[in-house]
């Protein structure tokens, strides 16, 4: 079993998400599906698939105009919610802090984190990928509870470019590295940027990927169907 986990951005409307959310009930599969969608599209009927949200925020509730709390989305029956994108980080100005703070927001109200982590294209290219994801994992990620750990590499996102399997291996070690005291078991790692269906089975077969987070090519089922299928 893999995980796949869709993350559909500020894309699509409730057409778009019945569509896909019916073409994946008359799915069979062993991988566990989830579904990160906008917050206008949590509620509703999802047909079985697993939802998870793309933010949430650190505090209870409140003077927040704007945000959505872990209370909110654990009433809109989501599971599962992706903190500190690099999108967020870069957009939204999130730091490692605050991405630590909205995980241990969403393990307080039961939901599980995907904590994102991932260098950028000047900080591959000096030779620091490993000695940055090192600091954001570190810094990001809640002393207990349990969560997800995607790692994108920043220039990967939307971009047709993947590291190697090698590169991808050794992040991978790091992170298990880092996160020393954690028992393999409890903790899952999801590569994300540009998976397709050409490059999905090779990529979770790599040693410690433990699932995929797939952006554009999880906006419809002729192209997330495919993945999720080349890798049962
Ligand atoms: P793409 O799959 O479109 O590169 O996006 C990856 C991503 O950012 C998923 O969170």
């Amino acid at each position: 079993m893999k995980f796949i986990v869709g993350n559909w951005k500020m894309n699509g409307n409730m057409e778009n998400k019945e569509a896909l959310l019916k073409s994946l009930k008359n799915l069979r599969t062993n991988n566990k599906v989830i579904l990160c969608l906008p917050f206008t599209l949590l509620y509703g009927n999802n047909y079985g698939t697993i939802i998870g949200a793309q933010d949430i925020s650190e505090h209870d509730n409140g003077a927040y105009t704007g945000d959505i709390s872990g209370q909110m989305l654990k009433d809109a029956d989501v599971k599962y919610v992706i903190v500190g994108h690099s999108e967020r980080r870069a957009n939204h100005n999130e730091t490692n802090a605050i991405v630590k703070a909205k995980a241990t927001a969403a393990i307080k109200n039961g939901i599980i984190p995907i904590i994102c982590i991932g260098e950028n294209a000047t900080e591959k290219n000096s030779g620091r990928t490993m000695s940055v994801i090192k600091k954001m994992l570190l810094e990001s990620v809640p002393a207990k509870g349990e969560y997800i750990i995607a790692y994108e590499p920043r220039w990967a996102i939307g971009s047709g470019k993947t590291p190697t399997n090698e590169e991808i291996a050794t992040a991978f070690e790091t992170i298990m590295k880092a996160l020393h005291g954690i028992k393999r078991e409890n903790v899952a790692l999801l590569y994300g940027g540009s998976v397709n269906a050409k490059n999905a089975a090779q990529i979770a077969s790599i040693k410690n990927v433990d699932g995929l987070l797939v952006g554009g090519a999880s906006l419809k089922s002729d192209t997330f169907l495919p993945i999720i299928k080349s890798i049962d």
